[in-house]
Order: C-alpha cells, then structure tokens, then sequence
C-alpha cells in the first residue's frame, strides 16, 4: 500500500491534533511496512518447520506442495493483522489523563473493497489450485490393486478381494496404484498412513476411495484419525511396503493359512473359528465376508453378531429363494422392505464383491435363517 493512502488519513484522524503521533509523518505506512517484515520473518520459519514425516507415496511431493503454498499465503494473513493489531493497541493506545473519545468513522470504501477482493482472489486461485491437484491424484491407475478397508472400533481389517487375503495387517508392493475402498462396521473412523499424506474419513453406508502409489519399502502405520471412542489412539496398525515378488509371496503364504485352517475354520485371521455346527467353509466364509465388506455396520444378524438397525433384520428374511436375497445385495434399491429404503445401501456391491464372494454371502444368509 501506497504512503499517501487516503485511508491512511481517514483511520488516523487529523494527525497534527494527536500527540501521540506527533512529529511522525507516516504512522500507517510505518506499521504496514512492520508487518510486512514481520510476515516474511514468519514465512521463512513456516517453510523451515518439517511438518510431515519422509513421504512413501508418489502424490506425496504434491500434497507437501499445497502445503507449502497454503502456507506461503496464509501465514502473512495472520502475521499483517495480528502485528497491526498489536502495534495500534500499544501505539495509539490512550495517554494517563486523556479522556478525549477518538474521531469517529463512516468506513472506508477503497479499504473495503481492497480487503475484500484480495482474500477472494487469494482462496478462489488456492481452491482451483488443490482442485486441480486432488483431481490429478484420484486419477483411476492401470493394475490397480483393490485392498478393501474396513474400520470398526478399535481395529482395522484389510481384504485384497481379487487375491482373495484377509489380513490384519496392510501389506502393499512398491510401485504399484493402489485403490483403497474404505468402508466401517460401526461409527465414523478416517483411514490415515501419515507417510502417504491422504486420508479420508469411513463413514456408515458409504465407501470411500483413495488411490495412491507406495514409492518407498518401509513400515509404517496406518492410524484413525477420526475420534471414535474409548480405543481411538490405539486404533493403529502395521503397514508394510514391500518389493512386488515379497508381496506375492506373503499373498501365498496368507491363502494357505487361511485355507489350512480348514473346513473348521476357513474364516481366517478374523478370529472367529466358526461356531459348531455353522456349516462348511462356504458358510464361514460368507459370514466372515459380513462383517468385512461392512454388512455387519447395519444389519442385524444373530449368527455374526451384529446388532445394526439401519437396515433389515438379516436373521427374518421376508423370502428364502438365493435370486431374492442375491438381487438384495446387489441391486438393493430393487427390493422394498417394509419400514427401510432401498436407497440407502451401497449399490455398488457387485463391482465390490467377486461373484463367488457374493455366492458365499447369499449361501450364508439363507443358511442362518
Ligand atoms: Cu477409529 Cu478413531
């Protein structure tokens, strides 16, 4: 801002009457000049902080970038204001004995529009700016690996549905797109590896998406960031980013785990061993695939242990025939329920689930009726 700032006169009032400022001839453009300083002095220790730990993905650089930026443009916001603020409490503050009431003032319209036409033209260009990078991340990756998260207090599962492993633990190739869904059994969680910079909230009814690549072998953790309940801070688990041959064989090696439990408890590293009597491994599986592609977040059903209400209770089904039960997962909008909507399942399952995956769950359902 200029010197001879008009607004400069109409703040101050008449200078020549005010001791305080007697016999100096800029006050404003001292002040301003103070809190340019100030705010530069204020960058330089924003950009020196490390805020982040060493990134493990390849949007990572982008995402410390906008960062970056973000800072650059609001620390010196905050810094000008708050250091003219101060300046004018301790410089014009009143003097011992001096009771006179300060000029009045009507506004200032240059001023006005100055203050707010740069802060609009500075969060506009910053939301075209992060749009424009967001878009470029969520760009769809070929051979992606699809790993299905889920979060449930206080523990997250992941499932690679293609490779058909369920695992407690989120291992991942280097180099390789990744798209997470993200889904939760229970109250809103947020998927977070601070080392891969994206996070994104698991929210009853909805999956959501992130895509990233892991660009650096390592361990890591994957953490809630998304206050839940009493567990929160311990919701937290390994990630391993390992070179792709290891991946394969830590895929092997969990398929013949899980198979090697064998018909008594196909279910896995779930914990759950199959109660007696709960049917073969079609039917452990499906009832492990309840609880992790999220059904067990709103259904009811006795033989899984959920309690959900959102939906129907899965434990009375209206019709037993597999096309009825089947057309309920995949096209729920499909089939009314007295007392629910349709609308409010996921439509989405027969692109989550792969078909046999589906035929274990209606298996599943129709046997716990
Ligand atoms: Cu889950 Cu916090």
């Amino acid at each position: 801002m200029s010197e001879r700032d008009p607004a400069a006169g109409d703040v101050e009032g008449p200078p020549e009457e005010d001791p305080r400022i007697a016999g100096e001839k800029h006050p404003v453009a001292r002040m301003i000049a103070i809190g340019i300083a100030a705010s530069l002095v204020g960058i330089a220790i924003s950009l020196l902080i490390d805020w982040f730990p060493r990134d493990a993905a390849g949007s990572a650089g982008q995402i410390d970038t906008v960062y970056d930026v973000l800072l650059i443009c609001s620390v010196p916001v905050f810094v000008l204001v708050m250091t003219i603020a101060i300046y004018s409490v301790v410089r014009f503050r009143a003097l011992p004995g001096d009771m006179r009431d300060g000029p009045p003032i009507h506004g200032n319209t240059r001023l006005e529009v100055i203050w707010v036409t740069i802060p609009f033209i500075m969060v506009t260009a910053l939301a075209i700016y992060a749009w424009i990078v967001l878009d470029d991340i969520e760009a769809k990756q070929p051979d992606e690996l699809v790993v299905r998260v889920t979060g449930q207090q206080f523990t997250w599962t992941f499932a690679y549905p293609r490779e058909q492993v369920n695992s407690n633990e989120l291992v991942l190739p280097k180099d390789r797109p990744v798209d997470f869904r993200i889904r939760t059994n229970d109250v809103i969680h947020s998927f977070w590896v601070p080392e891969f910079r994206l996070k994104s909230d698991a929210v009853p009814g909805l999956t959501t998406r992130i895509r990233l690549t892991p660009d650096r072998l390592g361990r890591y953790q994957v953490v809630c960031a998304e206050l839940c309940g009493i567990g929160h801070s311990v919701m937290r688990q390994r990630v391993r980013v390992v070179p792709e041959a290891e991946f394969e064989d830590w895929l092997a090696s969990q398929r013949s785990e899980q198979a090697g439990g064998g018909d008594q408890s196909a279910a896995g590293d779930s914990g759950e061993t199959g109660e007696e009597g709960g049917g073969g491994q079609a039917t452990a599986r499906g009832r492990q695939l309840f609880t992790s592609a999220g059904c067990a977040g709103c259904h009811t059903l006795a033989d899984a242990g959920s309690t959900g209400t959102i939906g129907p209770d899965l434990g009375q089904l209206s019709r037993t025939d597999a096309a009825y039960v089947r057309q309920s997962i995949v096209d729920p909008s499909a089939v009314a329920v007295e007392g629910f909507s349709g609308d409010v399942m996921p439509s989405d399952f027969a692109d989550e689930l792969s078909p046999d995956e589906i035929d274990a769950l209606v298996e599943y359902l129709l046997e716990s009726q």
